[in-house]
């Protein structure tokens, strides 16, 4: 029987391509299911898992209890700002309390690079990481490369464009790892103070000029500058950043061929895309969010194989 290769879901820079192609296929499965009249299988009913959120989240918070509740998995919810962690309580003593509950799994999302790697050597549970601060957001990676497979047949030899704050996103780390690993085309585009130095020994190429990137693309996948980890200013004003990152509709029209729109959401519209891009036909907004359930079902139903063993 096929397995990942992991026990954790840390980062995609842990996986490989069969782990990758292992997620889908099961995807695909889960995705019949939640389209069916009764949207829920009886798999993980001996499992329990725990979301912690130490950082805002709505599409990936209730992406993974849906995705938890469709396996009839037993949840249970915590939110940092309602816990004892305003009272000082270190990370792994929440979590050693949580586990004694009987607590088999644990979805984390947290602001500091590395959270999961660290609870993953400290607390006796599997973890998977819902973003780690600027490092790495595995199951949207994940999402975003599904929708490409299934918007476009593949993902091997596609041409993507990554818009944006590439320095402060987990969301563009991830999507490069996943994507290379799958055999497409990476590059990214922004203002060169949002693209890290380190960027090309990745594998990725840069290109500065928005409309030459999106004419290279089959898919822009278009990021939010993300305010709350800017500590200081990157380029003179949103307005300039949008007048020359922002993608609206004039521009996606007068392209030589149709591209694929996405954006991993929030989307701050009329910054990094106009309303009309966003709600276009060439969008898959609304599609990725759709496919996060069933990615992060896959993800959940294979690590918790693991468990079982
Ligand atoms: N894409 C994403 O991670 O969105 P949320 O922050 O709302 O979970």
């Amino acid at each position: 029987m096929s397995e990942l290769s992991v026990n954790h879901l840390l980062g995609i820079k842990y996986l490989n391509e069969k782990d990758i192609q292992l997620i889908f296929e099961t995807a695909d499965q889960f995705k019949e299911v939640i389209n069916r009249p009764i949207k829920k299988v009886p798999s993980l009913r001996d499992i329990t898992i725990a979301n912690l959120f130490f950082e805002n989240s709505t599409r990936t918070k209730l992406s993974f209890e849906l995705a938890e509740k469709r396996l009839s998995a037993d949840v249970i919810n915590f939110s940092a700002s309602q816990s004892s962690v305003k009272k000082g309580e270190t990370l792994i003593d929440t979590v050693n309390n949580i586990l004694s509950m009987k607590v088999d799994m644990v979805v984390m999302r947290h602001p500091n690079p590395g959270a999961g790697v660290f609870l993953s050597k400290h607390v006796n549970a599997s973890i998977v990481n819902a973003g780690d601060g600027a490092h790495e957001h595995p199951t949207q990676a994940l999402l975003d490369s599904y929708s490409i497979r299934e918007k476009l047949g593949d993902v091997a030899g596609k041409n993507v464009v990554i818009v944006g704050d590439i320095l402060h996103s987990r969301v563009a780390l991830s999507n490069i790892f996943a994507l290379k690993l799958q055999g497409a085309n990476v590059k990214v585009c922004g203002p060169k103070t949002l693209l890290p130095t380190y960027i090309e020994s990745l594998g990725v190429g840069v290109e500065t000029n928005l409309r030459k990137a999106l004419e290279w693309c089959d898919v822009a996948n278009m990021l939010r500058v993300q305010n709350e980890r800017l500590d200081i200013s990157y380029f003179p004003s949103t307005r300039e950043y949008t007048q020359l990152f922002g993608v609206n509709k004039a521009l996606l029209d007068s392209l030589s061929k149709e591209i694929v729109i996405m954006h991993p959401g929030p989307i701050n519209r009329g910054v990094e895309i106009t309303s009309d891009v966003a709600d276009s036909k060439q969008s898959i907004i609304l599609n990725q969010v759709e496919n996060g359930v069933a990615i992060r079902m896959a993800v959940i139903y294979l690590l918790a194989a693991k468990i079982k063993q």
